[in-house]
């Protein structure tokens, strides 16, 4: 089963964007990291990354038309934004979860509200790299 992993804006420049908030790790890091745990679960992981909303509305359909058996969204700022994302988490069948780096709610109140969050099948924010591990693990387990 393949799980894909996507992510959205600015999310390229891990590593070095605000690292006191989203920690030194780059997001190959975190696709290394996840492909380690997803070989002990006998899972492949398609992880990608842009800074273009339609890109992930349209890598979700594929993952639905695929077969994909989740899809983990760290959606960054477009998660406060966008109603297109949130209609396409509605609209496909794959399981869904919501990941962040930080924990969005302990910021500032624009990032209070999440449309990806309102669709998703859950949420796991606020552990850093972590936070992408423990997403793989509730994946597996769908
Ligand atoms: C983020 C949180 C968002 O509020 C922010 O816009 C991001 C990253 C996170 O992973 O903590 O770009 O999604």
């Amino acid at each position: 089963d393949t799980i894909y992993v996507l992510n959205g804006p600015n999310l390229n420049l891990l590593g070095t964007r605000e690292p006191e908030i989203y920690g030194s790790d780059t997001l190959d890091d975190i696709a290394g990291m996840l492909e380690d745990r997803a070989r002990e679960l006998d899972l492949t992981i398609d992880m990608r990354q842009s800074n273009h909303e339609g890109h992930l509305i349209d890598w979700m359909h594929e993952a639905q038309a695929v077969g994909a058996k989740a899809v983990l969204l760290n959606a960054a700022a477009f998660t406060h934004s966008s109603i297109a994302l949130h209609d396409c988490i509605k609209g496909i069948r794959t399981p869904v979860i919501e990941v962040h780096l930080s924990n969005p709610h302990r910021r500032e109140e624009f990032r209070h509200l999440s449309y990806v969050g309102r669709a998703a099948k859950g949420t796991i924010a606020g552990f850093g790299a972590l936070s992408y591990l423990l997403a793989l693990e509730a994946a597996a387990r769908l």
